[in-house]
């Protein structure tokens, strides 16, 4: 079933050498999760954000850290961001060999396993792990930038995931990544959507914008 919107501000578009208050101003905004981009320059062309930053970060915010790793090899990080304080742990499926195995050791650093999708990597990807993971994302950009335009197939995607997720029974977040505004966060919501990663959306207009800009995600 569809879960209430929750709203996660992507802190690549933060003021970098702000993190902190940047964190706590989204926070008092009305944010749901902390969406944390972590980048290698090899599995995505950008580097950004290791566990030292999501270590710093975890003392300046109560929300859910969503950690999303575009990193390969992904296996060897996942527990030093399991310790750095990430709670949700997304990884991608071309990230390693064995997306059942990352999946489980995700597990066993006990935080909560979740898959990413580009825009190019098909839904059968996820099919038979989608009983041991509490989120997928779904990415209408190519990882790697913020500030990119949404990619409408996207959309179609989140409908057969949708229908997926229910099938199962089981809460499992859909969430949307890249590119989202107003408009195109009202079209992933109709589409099944229940979590909006919003990097550019959210931190435009500086720190007394944000609490319009969430709201304007969620529709108000
Ligand atoms: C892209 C990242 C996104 C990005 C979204 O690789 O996964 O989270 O920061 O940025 P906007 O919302 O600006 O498209
Ligand atoms: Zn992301």
């Amino acid at each position: 079933m569809q879960q209430p919107v929750r709203i996660a501000p992507s802190i690549l578009s933060a003021d970098f050498a702000r993190l902190g208050e940047e964190l706590r101003a989204v926070d008092k905004a009305g944010a749901d999760y902390v969406h944390i981009d972590v980048m290698d320059g090899h599995f995505v062309p950008n580097l950004t954000i290791g566990p030292g930053v999501v270590k710093a970060l975890r003392p300046h915010s109560k929300k859910v850290f969503d950690v999303h790793l575009m990193i390969a090899p992904v296996d060897p990080y996942v527990a030093a961001f399991a310790e750095a304080g990430a709670d949700i742990i997304t990884v991608h499926p071309e990230a390693g060999p064995h997306l059942h195995r990352t999946i489980q050791l995700i597990r066993q650093h006990g935080k909560k396993p979740g898959v990413s999708l580009n825009p190019g990597t098909p839904v059968a990807a996820i099919a038979n792990v989608l009983t041991e993971i509490e989120m997928v994302l779904v990415m209408s950009v190519n990882p790697g930038f913020g500030g990119q335009a949404f990619i409408p197939s996207a959309l179609d995607k989140l409908k057969d995931l949708r229908r997926m997720i229910d099938a199962t029974g089981r809460k499992i977040d859909l969430s949307i990544d890249g590119g989202i505004n107003a408009d195109t966060a009202h079209q992933a919501v109709a589409a099944g959507a229940d979590v909006l990663v919003a990097g550019t959306a959210t931190f435009s207009g500086g720190e007394a914008a944000y609490a319009g800009n969430i709201r304007r995600l969620r529709g108000g």
